[in-house]
């Protein structure tokens, strides 16, 4: 079993073999498919329409923005950890993780930006984000380091649990032979995924190269850093006693026969498949155990009914949809059921230009005309996208989220109300942003007795585990 480590805890002599290994796979022959741009590239052609879908005319493969996001960077990063061991004649040879969702994480990791000689490190980035710049998960530019580190941890208790009503809120939006591309990203591809490109990305540069743009993004040899710590809120995402999920796992056939070309450490091509993805420890990878302080990260409850009533007089989201958001934007939208009733907020055909990077956040019964705190009861959740290159022809892309509000209405004052007053707030706008509807629903997947039930036995030893990394 290959153990990944913290990217900020790792030795000396950890250092050395990566950075070996790193400079090896950059000295490849240009041809050899484990050459570290050829690995770059495999990235670029999974995300810029280089492939069709066979006999589907002009329908591109995408695996961002779907539910393929997952499994396929898994399965990116299992060749090109297997090819780094096998450059230093070290099969046990695993990636870090740039824990970025810890607060001993929350910079660039020392060894990618230390040294300019190092095979690790990359001049296209973010001058101004180099340590001791804290990660700014929610795109605030906030300058407060306290701040910074309170939403960040805010928001990855929103993405891993609290948003959460079911797999695909996680996983992204079902993706299948002759669909559009981009039907909708999980939580944390849309979120702190997305933003950690953004914020590392050289905004000096024509795109925000090379981490703040998809094509470019895996020459950066941080990019596998990161992603690493994306596959891991997965795994801690499948073990998490949360948000009363009856089932984690996609089980559509569709699905599970999907598969990837790659090149593995002998330069072979292999086919693979995302049924083969769900359990890392039988892919023969496990994480590095580390607290998780976001699981309790819940913001204190609210009590704002006086100045909500303030704000009653907001326009219905029927009047103004489909909306150009173009600045700060507040409305209300109907209920199902007054009160607290289990619901999730759908934002649908979101159509952004493909070619910027685009952030908004969404904001439930906030009595502030332009709320910035992201580390607070009514902060629901955010939509993000990195710029990319669709199929020639198109700029834009659309896309939906769904928010899940059961819980966030513990967290404020909801009362009997039968709407809520939704502000949406733009951190990073291209030019036409537009949000083609927005609605409450019923949330759809009920708890299963049995299977709640099985879960909750199951918990004992998953929350023994669990309590053991929350220290
Ligand atoms: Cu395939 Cu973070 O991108």
């Amino acid at each position: 079993m290959k153990i990944r480590p913290s990217a900020h805890r790792v030795s000396a002599e950890y250092m050395y073999k990566y950075n070996l290994a790193t400079d090896r796979m950059k000295r490849l022959p240009a041809d050899d498919p484990r050459n570290f741009m050829q690995q770059a590239n495999v990235h670029c052609a999974y995300c810029n329409a280089a492939y069709d879908q066979p006999g589907q005319g002009a329908l591109q493969i995408q695996i961002h923005k779907c539910w393929l996001f997952f499994p396929f960077h898994r399965w990116y990063l299992y060749f090109y950890e297997r090819i780094l061991g096998k450059l230093i004649g070290d099969p046990t040879f695993a990636l870090p993780f740039w824990n970025w969702d810890h607060p001993r994480g929350m910079t660039m990791p020392p060894m990618f930006v230390e040294d300019p000689r190092s095979a690790l490190y990359d001049r296209k980035r973010n001058q101004k984000h180099l340590p001791p710049a804290v990660v700014d998960l929610g795109k605030t530019d906030s300058t407060d380091t306290l701040q910074l580190v309170s939403n960040n941890l805010t928001i990855m208790h929103n993405e891993m649990i609290r948003c959460i009503s079911d797999p695909l809120d996680f996983m992204g939006a079902r993706y299948c032979e002759g669909s559009e591309a981009n039907p909708g990203e999980g939580s944390v591809e849309s979120g702190s995924h997305t933003v950690i490109h953004s914020w590392v990305g050289d905004p000096e540069q024509p795109t925000s190269e090379d981490l703040g743009n998809f094509y470019s993004a895996a020459r950066d040899p941080l990019f596998y850093c990161h992603h690493a710590n994306v596959d891991r809120m997965w795994y801690l995402w499948q073990r998490l006693p949360n948000n009363k999920l009856p089932n984690k796992r996609i089980t559509d056939p569709d699905y599970l026969n999907a598969s990837f070309l790659f090149y593995d450490e002998n330069a072979q091509l292999v086919k693979v498949y995302v049924r083969d993805t769900f359990d890392n420890r039988r892919m023969g990878f496990d994480y590095e155990r580390i607290d998780l302080p976001w699981v309790d990260y819940r913001p204190p409850p609210q009590a704002a009914r006086t100045k909500i009533n303030k704000v009653v007089d907001a326009p219905n989201a029927k009047t103004l949809f489909p909306l150009k958001l173009d600045g700060v934007v507040r409305f209300q939208v109907d209920k199902t059921k007054k009160g607290k009733a289990d619901e999730i907020l759908v934002l649908e055909n979101i159509t952004v230009d493909a070619s910027k990077m685009i952030k908004f956040d969404v904001f439930v019964n906030d009595e502030d005309d332009n709320p910035s705190e992201l580390d607070k009861a009514s902060y629901l959740g955010s939509y993000a996208q990195l710029p990319h290159k669709p199929r020639s022809g198109t700029t834009s892309t659309s896309s939906r989220i769904r928010l899940r509000l059961t819980d966030l209405y513990d967290d404020i004052d909801i009362g009997d109300d039968d709407a809520i007053v939704v502000t949406l707030v733009p951190r990073q706008q291209g030019p036409g942003v537009t949000i083609g509807g927005i609605k409450i629903i019923e949330n759809p997947t009920k708890p299963n007795p049995t299977a709640a039930a099985a879960a909750d036995a199951d918990t004992t030893t998953t929350t023994t585990t669990m309590i053991r990394f929350i220290i």
